[in-house]
């Protein structure tokens, strides 16, 4: 088969080493793709969000399937255009990928049909969620509804604050229309976990958890980033668990987009608060997470090209998928001044050597190769070096080896991924 991974991320390097690793691969392509995903595909020079250009690659080609990346292209309806010339795709159509793009409509979803999550009031006018703000405890919660590169939700510790976040929305249009309107809502506690499942349109096959880590420093401090790591299993996530999360989130959501007339196919992403009440939604989205994505890959032990066709052919109900038990661990180098300005086109040595390590892969998020080989750093999040181990501990221990053995002094990483974890792991850690 012939299949084109959409993207150029870190995300989009472990979904090309999957699949390129598939004996039902023969030619794989990505577009824009990065220098590590050079040596897994041919990479062809068009923007992951040029939704015309890569139709008409993915047809001069005769690709068999797109696998789509990022949110962008998702959200507007780079699937639906590639069906409709003919072309199977993995990921979910414009109408059903607004349960990322828009906030308010997962909302309304999870309200209507019964899934778990925050209380919360939808606005467009400053002056009444003003009002209602004022009238609701403390912590409170504001997020402006469209896709806005993770910086469209404020916690908020005083309503002073609270009503800034509201304005800065809806009155100073930060956001710009991904801030026409804005959602309030409360504040649940507990700590966060990704989970994930391939959908067909009605059945979610539950992949296993992870966790990640959003602020760019070490204790999560600092800005919040795309993600500065990530680890696979997570403890807090035992058998029973990941049952409730499969049975009151996980499956309802997919009904619920069946229901609503826009059924979802793809990798659904829910990201959760585990309160003492259980796990309720704080968001989706509707891909891979980044580096969640390259975690999962590294566990699974199944040949992942069936399972997104199974995925695109709707017959998952029939569908196994098999992981291996060790953790996996993330650890995101980034540009040093990421997620504010920082350098491009810094060379970066050491990533020969790794090659021949086992269980460590340095997936690549924005790299460029020069014309004479040299790896150059080309975006924010730059590698994001990925080891699997027998426990949290080994996995850390061969990613960060790995890492220091990175010749960048432009390149910063957090030295505490899977901390969370590393205090409890008593738990079997088996999905
Ligand atoms: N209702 C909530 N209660 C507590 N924290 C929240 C709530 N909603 C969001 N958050 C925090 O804000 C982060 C970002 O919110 P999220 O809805 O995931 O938006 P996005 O990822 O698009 O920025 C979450 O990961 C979580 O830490
Ligand atoms: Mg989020």
């Amino acid at each position: 088969m012939k299949i084109l991974v959409v993207g150029g991320g870190g995300r989009e390097h472990a979904l090309c080493w999957a699949l390129a690793a598939s004996p039902l691969c023969d030619e794989l392509y990505c577009a824009p793709g990065n220098a590590g995903i050079a040596e897994e595909a041919t990479c062809l020079e068009i923007a992951a969000d040029d939704v015309d250009a890569l139709v008409k690659a993915a047809s001069d080609k005769a690709v068999d399937l797109v696998v789509v990346g990022p949110e962008a292209p998702l959200v507007a309806g780079l699937v639906d255009a590639l069906e409709a010339a003919g072309i199977r795709a993995f990921g979910p159509s414009k109408a059903a990928a607004e349960l990322e793009g828009s906030k308010a409509f997962a909302k309304y979803l999870c309200d209507q049909h019964g899934i778990p999550t925050a209380a919360f009031q939808r606005f467009t006018d400053p002056a009444e969620a003003k009002a209602y703000v004022a009238s609701q405890p403390l912590p409170i919660v504001v997020k402006a509804d469209g896709l806005a590169a993770g910086k469209g939700v404020t916690v908020c510790q005083s309503h002073a604050e609270a009503e800034r976040a509201i304005e800065e929305a809806l009155v100073d249009k930060r956001f710009g229309a991904a801030g026409d309107s804005v959602i309030v809502e409360e504040c649940l506690t507990g700590q966060e976990v990704s989970a994930f499942a391939l959908v067909d349109g009605d059945t979610a096959l539950m992949l296993p958890c992870a966790q990640d880590h959003k602020a760019a420093y070490d204790g999560d401090t600092g800005p919040n980033t795309g993600g500065m790591g990530a680890y696979s299993p997570t403890p807090l996530v035992d058998e029973a668990t990941a049952e409730v999360i499969q049975s009151t989130i996980l499956q309802p959501t997919v009904d619920a987009m069946k229901a609503e007339g826009r059924p979802f196919k793809g990798l659904l992403y829910a990201g959760l608060m585990m309160t003492p009440d259980g796990p309720k939604v704080l968001e989706y989205n509707v891909r891979f997470g980044d580096p969640e994505c390259q975690v999962l890959m590294m566990r699974l032990m199944s040949d992942l090209l069936p399972a997104l066709l199974a995925a695109c052919d709707g017959v998952l109900d029939s569908f196994d998928m098999r992981w291996f038990a060790e953790t996996a661990v993330s650890v995101v180098l980034a540009a040093r001044g990421y997620p504010g300005s920082y350098e491009k086109g810094e060379a970066i040595g050491g990533l020969e050597a790794l090659k021949e390590l086992d269980d460590v892969i340095a997936f690549h998020a924005g790299t460029k190769a020069d014309g004479d080989g040299t790896v150059r750093s080309n975006g924010g999040r730059v590698l994001t070096m990925t080891a699997l181990g027998g426990s949290i501990e080994e996995a850390r221990q061969r990613a960060y080896t790995a890492i220091d053995q990175i010749d960048w002094p432009g390149g910063f990483c957090r030295r505490d991924i899977g901390w969370h974890a590393l205090g409890k792991l008593t738990i079997e850690t088996e999905d």
